[in-house]
């Protein structure tokens, strides 16, 4: 691809009360980020030429691309999905080392490889995200809206990084990334929101 954009969803309420998973909707500055989201990809575009936006099916990625113009194709992918946080799904991390706190320690000793119970690991996520890497390899212009960790598995791939550190890479919100490979390397800019 030329370009590939970015972006987590905007805030949302679980991500206010420290919870994980889940399908909650976005927050006031989530919303916020979401009306914003139009100018910052009009600026790192340089133009008006239309991206193809691809969420997950959960809603704060849906509310996060939905002030983009009409002309903006949108596509919903389950791959795109937050990874499963199995039976801890919803809880506080406070939670999880109180009610699993075996699995808390196991999962901090060896995060890639550690699958939640009845969930995933980021090992799993990366094997399903790669009908959506070679989709995305024979595709033009594609922004993509999605969480935390699917998009420390991307990252990863088009910044050619060791996938097994990605689970402890920073990846903030608000923030749009404009990836462009290079013969030598990708490109990387970021244009973050004041919000
Ligand atoms: O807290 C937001 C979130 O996207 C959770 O839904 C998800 O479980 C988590 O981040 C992934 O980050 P980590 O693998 O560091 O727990």
């Amino acid at each position: 691809p030329r370009s590939v954009w970015l972006s987590r969803h905007g805030e949302s309420l679980y991500n206010l009360y420290g919870r994980i998973g889940g399908d909650a909707d976005l927050s006031e500055r989530g919303h916020q980020y979401a009306k914003r989201l139009p100018d910052l990809v009009r600026e790192s575009v340089g133009g008006d030429r239309p991206l193809t936006v691809w969420t997950s099916t959960l809603k704060r990625t849906i509310s996060t691309a939905r002030h983009l113009p009409d002309n903006y194709n949108q596509l919903q992918w389950k791959a795109l999905d937050e990874l499963d946080a199995g039976v801890c799904d919803g809880m506080t991390y406070q939670e999880i080392k109180d009610v699993y706190p075996d699995d808390f320690i196991a999962r901090d000793e060896d995060k890639y490889n550690y699958r939640y119970r009845g969930g995933e690991s980021y090992r799993d996520v990366v094997i399903r995200l790669e009908p959506i890497i070679m989709e995305l390899e024979r595709s033009e212009d594609i922004l993509i809206v999605t969480h935390q960790a699917i998009l420390r598995c991307i990252y990863a791939y088009f910044m050619k990084k060791d996938q097994t550190k990605s689970p402890w890479m920073n990846v903030p919100l608000h923030c749009l990334i404009k990836l462009t490979p290079r013969a030598y390397g990708t490109d990387e800019v970021r244009y973050q929101a004041d919000i």
